[in-house]
């Protein structure tokens, strides 16, 4: 079997919770750096990856890695990697490109060189002087980061995000990787209460009802390296009908979701039926004023509006109260709220927060605080 190394790209904070995933897939190989884990794999694996992870962004062949610091340099150590292995002859290419410290800043020239050596390569492999371009798509990156070239193509397409279920989103969703990984943070299992007081279009629920039911969040989307033949198809067959059979179909959650804004639910209901999970979520308008909890133990998990995004600061803070007075008693319930706000734990004064992770929604940086309720007696 072919050795390649994959590279799992994603937002800065969490490397720890992406590394778990892969772990949990039987990958072992990996090197863990900001926002990116390295793993070895074959190339069967790729749609196993791509299939499963939760919380990254994409999934990269790494074609090679070599010093440039100069336009001789990134052309010939490009035009010497293996690009023929994974590009067919009718491929249709892009290159992208991105550079931090380093002498070849001009992205554009980086790009063109890239481009120049690929087809330079390809042309002397396939022996042909003309590409039609008609045939599966391959976007390579050329990834500058202190003078070293990282060269890979994106096997997953369109982002891993888009899990196919989410056609409404209000104007302040979560990305659902992003949503995963706050369930995947939590202490939450499917066995145990769950609710998002401002649920918006039903992110994080959604994604915790997907992970309860283990269903791979990629099952119903394609991705690019589908029609690359340097993957076999039944590779694909098989890591979707393995996915399928592992689907756990009937669990018993009790996930609830509110929102005060009726047309929110109404997109929160749409959501969940096209992500297959109907049956788990009880969605409900409701101002998170009038929320009443009478369990002893449970899981909240939300992102309340960010104030120089959606509302005005004196809502902000009623918000802030409302979950002080509902949850300052509750000492069986955990509180995980996702907010740029750093005045949120002046409010919510049950305790200092167990846990503070810095992470990013989109380019805004934001915490997750973490409040551990006691668990649940057995
Ligand atoms: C940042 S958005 C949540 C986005 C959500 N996580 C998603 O991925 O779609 C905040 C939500 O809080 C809701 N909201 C604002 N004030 C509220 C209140 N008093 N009670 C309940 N929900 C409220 C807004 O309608 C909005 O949908």
């Amino acid at each position: 079997m072919n050795k390649i190394t994959l590279m799992a790209i994603f937002s800065f904070g969490l490397e720890a919770i992406v590394k778990r995933e892969l772990q949990g897939l039987g990958f072992d190989q990996l090197t863990v750096a900001n926002g990116k884990v390295e793993f070895e794999a074959t190339p069967e694996d790729i749609p196993k990856a791509n299939l499963w992870l939760r919380c990254a962004d994409r999934v990269l062949l790494k074609v090679g890695e070599f010093k440039a610091i100069t336009f001789d340099e990134l052309f010939e150590g490009t035009k010497a990697l293996p690009w023929e292995e994974w590009i067919t002859k009718d491929g249709q290419f892009t290159v992208t490109g991105k550079s931090v410290k380093s002498v070849l800043g001009s992205v554009r020239a980086c790009q063109s060189i890239v481009k120049k050596a690929v087809v330079e390569r390809l042309k002397e492999k396939f022996k042909t002087d003309w590409f039609e371009e008609t045939g599966p798509e391959f976007t390579i990156q050329v990834g500058m980061l202190k003078d070293m070239a990282t060269l890979t193509i994106d096997t997953s397409g369109s982002g891993l995000n888009k899990r196919g279920y989410r056609l409404q989103a209000g104007e302040a969703a979560l990305k659902e990787t992003l949503a995963a990984a706050l369930v995947q943070l939590s202490f939450w299992n499917k066995d145990r209460l769950l609710i998002d007081p401002m649920c918006g279009s039903g992110t994080i629920l959604i994604e915790a009802a997907l992970l309860a039911r283990n269903i791979a969040p990629g099952l119903n989307r394609e991705f690019a390296s589908e029609r690359w033949p340097s993957i076999q198809k039944s590779a694909w067959r098989e890591a979707r009908r393995n996915a399928k059979e592992g689907i756990d179909k009937n669990p018993e959650l009790q996930i609830y979701g509110y929102d005060i804004d009726p047309s929110m639910i109404e997109a929160s209901k749409a959501n969940v039926k096209r992500a297959g999970v109907e049956v788990d979520i009880i969605f409900e308008q409701k101002d998170i004023k009038d929320l009443w909890i009478d369990n002893q133990y449970g899981i909240l998990i939300s992102n309340p509006p960010y104030g120089i995004k959606l509302g005005r600061f004196e809502d902000l803070n009623e918000i802030y109260i409302s979950i002080h007075k509902t949850f300052r008693k509750k000492t069986g319930w955990s509180v995980y709220v996702l907010t740029a706000d750093k005045k949120f734990p002046d409010y919510f004064k049950r305790a200092k927060p167990d846990k503070v992770r810095k992470l990013y929604n989109g380019p805004l940086e934001v915490n997750y605080y973490q409040y551990f309720g006691e668990r649940p007696k057995s």
